[in-house]
Parts: structure tokens; sequence; C-alpha cells
């Protein structure tokens, strides 16, 4: 009888989560599902426990929940992996029998069907092992404190900003007490010190803004960064067809088109920060590993280590990043991560002319080389014997790291194009998206 209702409930509970689920069939020991994106706060992380938010949902956005795969975006097999809700629909848990779990299976899955797919790296035992124990634990939206992991999906007055302001500010700032003139329900004021600085000034302690909240201590880092990208009004999510809807703005320096190629050229690299080196925890692929792991303090770049440790001197707080043989940042470069850092640290993106989903060589590279480079670098005249004339030819050159050394110009290489203007951004970081990738043949 057991065996026979627990694959219908399971059912159920997969027909159903979109709201509250009572199960009302006398089957007392089922637990009643309430999913929801609000995790519940343990202040101490037990060691026994697997916490989502903790453990499981940083590794399902970094290594499933990217474009073109698991993002709310694309939701490959409508599979979506970017937050509780969207895993607690999508993935197929069965708290019941964790193994039997879709998402679980994928992972255990060998050959083509395996997720993350080749050649992303497979999930190492101890994650597959924390996933299962995660579901085994019924699949809880938890989270203990004691980390900087901070949710900004989706972020929206009312779910985030709102709380804060309550707590903290709207006994002196409400419609009959506006402190300054500012009533902080008030939409037009809040647009004015949106706009003139002073709410961001406030708030982060800036000089000449007064330090808010009034006579209290400084918002917490996840307060400020939600205030920050509600603020902003940035889409984290991209309208339906691709795009941002944003034209690139020549003052605001963007998280994926500015900062994100610099890290993943520099810094994402095998042996340093990406997802299987993380040298001392920190991980630069992505905007939430970057926020999780980079010590950003949104709105100060003297006090954020991913700032930081591109000085030497007085400004040192470890070895200097990228460490030597590396060249380090260029002051253009440095400037490009203080500015977002003051801006906001905002996950935000602008449409440039130019499209980096989907990177293949045969549609995204190729196109560029050979109108750009093998002119010059084809049979027995090759410039500096260097052949750009196929794909293995491109192989080559990346591999010895020439390729991506003398078209960003760097130290040590001649720069390339020979005679003519470096390529755009976009098109340098097209090809190190491809590199990154593992240099497909597509
Ligand atoms: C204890 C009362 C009090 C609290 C709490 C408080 N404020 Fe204020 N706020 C004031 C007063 C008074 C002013 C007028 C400037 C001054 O006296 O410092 C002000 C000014 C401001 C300004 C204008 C700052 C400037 O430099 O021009 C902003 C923006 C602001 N508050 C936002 C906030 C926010 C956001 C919070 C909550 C995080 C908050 N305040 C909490 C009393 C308060
Ligand atoms: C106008 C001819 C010309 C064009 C166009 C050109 N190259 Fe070159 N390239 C050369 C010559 C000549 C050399 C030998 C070094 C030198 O004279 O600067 C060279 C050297 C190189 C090297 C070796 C760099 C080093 O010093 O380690 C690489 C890699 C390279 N080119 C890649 C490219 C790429 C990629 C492009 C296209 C984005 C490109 N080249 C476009 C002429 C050209």
């Amino acid at each position: 009888m057991i065996f026979r209702r627990e694959p219908l409930i399971s059912s159920i509970i997969l027909l159903f989560l979109s709201g509250l689920l009572v199960l009302t069939d006398g089957c007392k020991h089922e637990p009643d599902i309430f999913f929801n994106n609000n995790p519940s706060i343990s202040p101490e992380c037990n060691g026994d426990t697997v916490y989502f938010q903790n453990d499981i949902l940083p590794l399902l956005v970094s290594t499933c929940a990217t474009s073109g795969c698991h993002d709310a975006q694309t939701g490959r097999e409508g599979v979506v992996l970017t937050d509780y809700n969207s895993v607690m629909k999508t993935a197929g848990i069965n708290v019941n029998n964790p193994a039997e779990s879709k998402i679980y299976k994928a992972i255990m899955e060998n050959g083509d069907d395996r997720m993350p797919p080749s050649p992303a790296t497979p999930w190492s035992q101890d994650q597959i092992q924390m996933l299962y124990t995660w579901i085994e634990q019924g699949a809880l939206n938890n989270r203990c404190a004691g980390d900087s992991i901070c949710d900004t999906t989706n972020v929206t007055f009312n779910k985030d900003v709102l709380p804060v302001f309550e707590t903290y500010c709207l006994g002196c700032h409400n419609a009959n007490n506006p402190s300054g003139g500012i009533d902080l329900q008030n939409f037009d004021n809040l647009a004015v010190i949106i706009d003139n600085g002073s709410l961001s000034g406030s708030i982060n302690f800036e000089p000449g803004y007064s330090p808010m909240p009034k006579g209290g201590n400084q918002l917490g880092f996840c307060e400020r960064r939600k205030i920050a990208i509600w603020a902003a009004d940035t889409t984290l999510t991209p309208p339906p067809g691709g795009g941002t809807g944003h034209p690139c703005d020549p003052d605001t320096t963007y998280f994926e088109n500015d900062v994100l190629p610099l890290l993943l050229g520099n810094c994402a690299t095998t042996g340093c920060h990406n997802q299987t080196s993380h040298q001392e925890g920190v991980i630069l692929t992505d905007y939430t590993s970057v926020m999780n792991t980079g010590g950003v303090k949104p709105g100060n770049p003297n006090g954020s280590k991913l700032y930081k440790v591109l000085f030497g001197g007085d400004m040192r707080d470890d070895d200097i990043m990228p460490p030597p043989p590396a060249p380090p940042f260029t002051t253009e470069q440095k400037n490009i991560i203080k500015n977002w850092i003051l801006q906001g640290a905002l996950n935000n993106r602008c449409d440039e002319d130019c499209d980096t989903t989907n990177v293949t060589f045969s549609g995204s590279v190729w196109p560029i080389i050979s109108t750009r480079c093998t002119g010059c670098h084809t049979g027995s005249g090759a410039g500096g014997g260097v052949h750009l004339a196929n794909y293995s030819d491109v192989v080559a050159a990346a591999n010895n790291g020439s390729l991506m050394g003398s078209i960003r110009h760097e130290a040590g290489y001649s720069p390339m194009p020979k005679n003519s203007g470096k390529l755009p951004d976009c098109k340098i970081n097209t090809i190190q998206i491809w590199i990154n990738n593992g240099m497909p043949n597509d």
C-alpha cells in the first residue's frame, strides 16, 4: 500500500508546486510543503545539515543556471535552476526517493546526457553527495548565517527594499515626519534622492552625505546591495527576445560588458579563480560568485578586496593580483573595477553591437580571424611564422597564449591586428569565451 502511494504523492507534489500544498488525505507523516523564496535562516551552521542557500544554490547558479542552459531565459527542457521556487518546480525533486530526482539522475548520468554537459567539469563526489543529502533532508529552502550570501534575484521594492526601510528608516522618514523633507514611501521623494545620489551616498556613508540610518549602524552589505539594485532599476532578467533593452551608456560601467570579461581573461583562469581552482576561496567566473567570494563592498572600492588586490604598496592587502609574471592591471582596467564598485557593483549589462551568447568557432571566432588576421598569417610569408589559416592553427596560437596576448595588446606580444586599431572589446571577448569554453570545433 505504502509503496503504491508514495510515487502518487510525489506526482501530486510535482503537479501543484506553485502554491501551498496541504496533503489532506490523512497521510500525517508527510510534511506540508510550502514553496517560497524566503529561506528559513538559522543563526548557526550545523555541520550535518546541507543548506540550500549556502551549499546548493551557489553551485546550481554557477554550473547550471548559466546563459543558454538553465537560466530563467533559456530554461532548457523546462528546467530553471536560478532560485528555490524554480528548482522545486522544474528539477523533479523527489524527497521520498532522492536518487529518483530528475536533477540527481542527470548529474549521475554517464556520457552525453550527463549534466553539466561536457566540456564542463562534472560535479565532484562531494558535491553530488551534498545534493543527495539536501534532498534527503527534505529539500528545504534553508540557509545558515555567517556567510555573505545575498539573494538578489528579482529585487523589488515591496519584497526587498520596503522591509529594510520599515526596520531602519520609516520611523524618521514617513508622511507625518519626513525628516530632511523625505518620506521614504513617497515615490516622488524617492526619485529625488535616487537621482541626486543622496540615498546611495547616505546609506554607504559617503563623504558629503549624512550617514543613514541616523545614529545607527550602517546597513548590512546585502541590504545596501538590494537597495542599489532596485534604485538602478537594473533588469536582472533580460526582456524576452534577448538583449537588455538598455543601450550602453558611456558613463556607466557594466558588469557583464566591462568587468566580467576582464575577470574571465585575467583572473578566472586555470589554477587561479575559476570553479575548480578557486584560490583562497575566490571564484571570479560569474556575478554571484564574484559578489559572494570577491570581497566586494558596493560603493566602496577601497574597502573591496577585489579592487585592493590590484595594487601593491600602501593599498596592499595581499599579494598583488594578477600575480607575476602576469602583467598587473593597467590604470584603465583598474578604473573599470573601481567605477563598477562605486556605481553599486550591480549585475548590469547593456546592448553592444555584438552578441556573445552561443559563441561557436564557425559562427563567432572564425569570422573574426578570417577577416582580420588570416590575410597576414597564412602560407610561407605568415607574419612572425604564425599561421592562422584554420581551426587547428587558431587552437595552437590560443594554447601558447600569443593569440589573446597579441589581440589584447599585452606586454611581451606584438599588438594585433598589426597596423590597425585594437579589435572591439566585444570581439576580443568572443574569442576569450570560446577559449574558456575549451575551444570546441563547432
Ligand atoms: C533617527 C531618525 C532617522 C533615521 C532612523 C533615518 N534618518 Fe534619514 N535623515 C534623518 C534626518 C534628521 C535627516 C536630515 C539630515 C540630517 O539631519 O542629517 C535625514 C536625511 C536623510 C537623507 C538625505 C541625506 C543627505 O545627505 O542629504 C536620506 C537620503 C536619508 N535620510 C535616508 C535614510 C534612510 C535610507 C534611512 C534608513 C536606512 C534613514 N534615512 C534613517 C533622520 C533619520
Ligand atoms: C598586416 C598584417 C597582419 C595582420 C592583419 C595581423 N598580423 Fe599578426 N603578425 C604579423 C606580423 C608581421 C607578425 C610578426 C611580429 C611583428 O612583426 O609584429 C605577427 C605576429 C603575430 C603573432 C605573434 C605575436 C607575438 O609576438 O608573440 C600572433 C599571435 C599574431 N600575429 C596574431 C594575429 C591575429 C590574431 C590577428 C588578427 C586579429 C593578426 N595577427 C593580424 C602581421 C599581421
